[in-house]
């Protein structure tokens, strides 16, 4: 057997203990799978005394994750504090420059910095694995970086927040208040430091901008990512879904258009009988488009201690077998620049949900600005605003639910404009794409 795999642990939070909880538990197993033993040498988290499920005693204790990083008996540096800054960064940008290989789970940070990390990297012959920064549990970038190598990707899409899911899940589920939800998510520890990440999109948008790269063999752009979160979503949104036939989902896409690669993230409407709207609760889900497999999804925990640490845990064992892949698949000089396809050009089906003033003509007035916008109406639908349909006219304004053939959002955002002007709406509309695939 070779000599040991030395490990130095930054960030004990639920990830960082249940990682080192793995190592203990799997440990035979883990030894007889890479010829090596896997030691944690050292950890390093903002406070030493706060009560955690692990003991820390006998490990090394470095007030400052930079020591550990580059820590002269520590071979691997396993970043699990988070944030694109500060720390996390600088302690990453430590270890690579000391040679030593690193593994995260820092989704933000390399969606802000993956292509300078990824030249360090290089530059100095190290590894950096990042299989718990998508999608927790599933391993997609393995999946994407090595054994997609022979195909042409044109679309890869999922449910990248399990957090997200979560609330949505247990919204239609059970009939919760969004913030009720969000506080269960953040108890069993799957949304971000900051919530708004989650559920405003972001995360979701750091996990596609990783994606999109290895796809297409781009420079990672986390920026011109199109991106609205789901705290607009109300029950009568999940309700009036339900009734058409679709379920509410936070999915991030990006796919090939002729004219670049469209990335977006948004609450869309997918249809009730198919694969992704059987995703539910933390899971997540990505499905790739690719010219030689055809079609795959993969499905797993997208959050939560274990089944991040498994990922985690799977990129330290490739170290310790000598496995090295290029960070992004190939090497950084050779991804091409992103070139962004307008979200104005995206074309799909369309929720949208209008206050609308009880009164005469409205209707009528809203029908004809979608004509003249060259938008073909599936259905239109007028509810009370408690979200039951009727007559009675007993509040001044009425829900008025459309839903629209195939179109372009910048037909949607035109028609939009005109009907706010015509002032029979009241409030903000709620828009909500559809998706088949
Ligand atoms: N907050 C993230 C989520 C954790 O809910 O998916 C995993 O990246």
């Amino acid at each position: 057997m070779t000599d040991a795999l030395r490990l130095g642990v930054a960030g004990l939070g639920t990830v960082g203990c249940s990682l080192i909880q793995l190592l203990a538990r799997q440990k035979d197993v883990l030894e007889s799978r890479c010829g090596r033993t896997l030691s944690v040498m050292g950890v390093s988290a903002r406070s030493r005394n706060l009560k955690r499920d692990i003991s820390i005693d006998g490990l090394a204790w470095h007030d400052d994750p930079v020591t550990l990083a580059t820590a002269p008996d520590v071979d691997v540096f396993v970043e699990l504090i988070g944030g694109d800054a500060g720390a996390a960064d600088i302690s990453v940008r430590a270890a690579l420059k000391a040679g030593k290989h690193v593994v995260t789970a820092n989704k933000a940070l390399l969606a802000k910095h993956g292509g300078e990390l990824a030249t360090l990297a290089e530059k100095h012959g190290v590894t950096l694995n990042f299989e718990a920064a998508v999608a927790g549990g599933i391993p997609i970038i393995k999946a994407m970086r090595e054994s997609l190598a022979g195909n042409q990707v044109s679309r890869v899409s999922g449910i990248l927040n399990g957090t997200c899911n979560y609330i949505l899940t247990r919204m239609e589920r059970d009939n919760l208040s969004f913030a009720a939800c969000l506080e269960e998510a953040q108890q069993l520890g799957y949304a971000e430091a900051d919530p708004t990440f989650d559920v405003e999109g972001f995360d979701t948008a750091h996990k596609l901008a990783l994606l999109t790269s290895l796809a297409f063999g781009t420079q990672i752009n986390s920026e011109d990512i199109y991106v609205e979160g789901i705290s607009s979503i109300t029950p009568q949104d999940i309700q009036a879904a339900a009734e058409l036939g679709y379920r509410i989902k936070l999915l991030g896409v990006a796919q090939r258009r002729t004219t670049g690669i469209e990335q977006r993230v948004h609450p869309t409407m997918v249809p009730l009988e198919g694969h992704l709207a059987q995703i539910s609760d933390v899971t997540n889900a990505v499905s790739v488009d690719a010219d030689a497999v055809g079609n795959i999804t993969l499905s797993g925990p997208g959050a939560g201690g274990d089944a991040t640490a498994s990922a985690v845990l799977g990129d330290i064992a490739d170290i310790a077998r000598g496995l090295r892949t290029l960070p992004l698949g190939v090497s950084v000089t050779e991804l091409k620049p992103y070139v962004r396809a307008r979200m104005g050009a995206h074309e799909g089906g369309y929720y949208i949900r209008l206050t609308v003033s009880d009164r005469l003509g409205a209707f009528a007035s809203i029908a004809g600005r979608m004509a003249e916008a060259g938008i073909s109406l599936a259905s239109i639908v007028q509810k009370n605003r408690d979200g039951q349909p009727g007559v009675s006219n007993g509040p001044e304004t009425k829900s008025v639910l459309l839903i629209t053939h195939q179109t372009t959002e910048s037909a949607i955002r035109e028609a939009l404009v005109h009907i706010r002007s015509d002032g029979h709406i009241v409030g903000d509309p709620q828009l909500i794409r559809l998706e088949i695939a």
